[in-house]
């Protein structure tokens, strides 16, 4: 069915105007002014914004992780994002040991595929690199799957790579055209605050965030940056969240160095303060939340462009699973639940003054298009995947477990009050999130092949 949403205002990274988008077999077809297609359905979006879906390059859905697995699988995850104006995802596959990139990315495909709400590619976690791991990066981009992220952290659970694991993934990367992203944190640091707090009975979620405080990420955050100047290859941080790694990601960049930085809204909107919370374990993730100090300079970086993506990070585990740690913050499992609130969260801020509408389609939409290689994605513009957000910037929302599409049993959004909120939400033209309700289904979202770098 042809499709003509007509009235509204684009906005793009750089401009905004008033147009009619015209759909045709899930495609932007056109872009103008009064377009008229007999037999299309039109749509009113006078007053509403029209926005690219969003692209969460950041999940972990039906993650095995920390003895247990995220309480989103495939399904609740992206009918979630289709709720939150997400239409891509860029789910986390962790390389079994012993398997390739394509072998480990397989059978993740084939449970995603029958479930996804939304479309969806892959990040592969590298656990194993073996020379024929290397060797596989030119296939595997070939495949669709060019990027990959490499642990610093996570020692004790097997995930850990070190430095010249890192080293030889970012020479192969320059030579492939592929990206190495990394989680940045000092797991032996970390180890040793761990034992140090243990053994002084120190074990509420407080001591999450002073085990794993800003210098601890700043350490692995330069050391990546130190090792990808050595290489010359582009590198990308996931998940960046403290001051000092922010202002290393700035000296890098401006002497010239490809350093991508990426930040969540849990890093954003809270401080570590809320560690201290009766329900501080709900918000425990790795890396933690820092500072106001670092807040402030996540949202400088964000506005001189030192930060490309904003993305979730989105690993939630219900409230019983945080409960294993609720007399030891070792063991409570380590996420945090946003792939619904990322870009109304980000738009609010846009809409309260902090950044600009455009602002946010650059961190949102195009840039994780730009960098992971999804050429179908991120823009309002013909040619494009008819992957649409209506909003509107005059309705106000409140969060509310109640409200959200997740199957997750609380939020850490719960009472966050919202200006403006999305009405709307297509993903290739179909219709799936209507005035607060899911209307998709699963199977709809098809694996994505991204182009590797030219
Ligand atoms: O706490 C987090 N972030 N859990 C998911 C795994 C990761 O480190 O990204
Ligand atoms: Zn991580
Ligand atoms: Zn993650």
């Amino acid at each position: 069915m042809d499709l003509v949403i007509k009235g509204g205002t684009i906005i793009t990274s750089h401009s905004r105007y008033k147009a009619d988008v015209y759909i045709k077999d899930e495609v932007i077809e056109a872009i103008g002014t009064d377009i008229s297609v007999p037999g299309a359905e039109y749509v009113d979006a006078t007053g509403k914004f029209v926005l690219p879906g969003a692209i969460d390059a950041h999940t972990h859905l039906e993650f095995p992780f920390n003895g247990t697995t995220s309480a989103d699988d495939y399904l609740a995850g992206t009918r979630a994002a289709a709720c939150g104006g997400v239409t891509t995802v860029f789910d986390f596959v962790v390389q079994r040991k012993g398997l390739g990139i394509r072998e480990s990315v397989a059978p993740r495909d084939a449970l995603c595929a029958p479930k996804a709400c939304v479309d969806y590619s892959f990040h592969v976690a590298l656990t194993d690199l073996t020379p024929e791991v290397l060797d596989e990066f030119a296939d595997a981009a070939a495949a669709g799957l060019p990027s990959y992220k490499l642990f610093m952290v996570y020692k004790k659970d097997g995930l850990m790579m070190n430095d010249a694991a890192i080293y030889k993934a970012l020479l192969r990367s320059k030579e492939t055209g592929t990206l190495v992203a990394v989680h940045a944190e000092n797991p032996d640091l970390i180890d040793a605050n761990i034992d140090r707090f243990k053994a002084e009975g120190k074990l509420s979620a407080w001591y999450h965030y002073l085990s794993r405080p800003e210098d601890v990420e700043a350490e692995a955050d330069i050391r990546a940056i130190h090792l990808a100047k050595m290489t010359g290859a582009p590198l990308y941080i996931v998940h960046l969240a403290n001051a000092r790694g922010m202002q290393a990601v700035r000296d890098a960049v401006n002497e010239g160095y490809q350093i991508y930085a990426e930040t969540c809204p849990q890093y954003l909107n809270f401080t570590c303060d809320v560690y201290k919370r009766e329900d501080g374990r709900n918000f425990v993730c790795s890396p933690p939340i820092k500072n106001q100090e670092s807040q402030d300079a996540l949202w400088r970086g964000i506005k001189d462009g030192y930060i490309q993506t904003v993305a979730t990070d989105h690993c939630p585990f219900n409230q019983d699973q945080k409960d294993w740690g609720k007399d030891d913050f070792t063991k409570i499992p380590n996420g945090c639940m946003g792939i619904e609130n990322l870009y109304p969260y980000m738009l609010s801020e846009a809409n309260k003054g902090r950044i600009s509408f455009e602002k946010v389609i650059e961190l949102c939409a195009e840039n994780p298009a730009q960098i992971f290689g999804c050429t179908t994605k991120g823009a309002i513009e013909p040619g494009k995947d008819a992957d649409i957000v209506l909003y509107d910037p005059t309705m106000d929302f409140e969060v509310t477990v109640g409200n959200m599409h997740s199957d997750c049993d609380y939020t850490i959004w719960e009472g966050t009050k919202l200006n403006g909120y999305i009405t709307d939400t297509y993903s290739r033209g179909r219709l799936v999130f209507k005035d607060g309700q899911f209307v998709g289904e699963p199977g709809w979202g098809h694996f994505i092949k991204c182009a590797p770098r030219s």
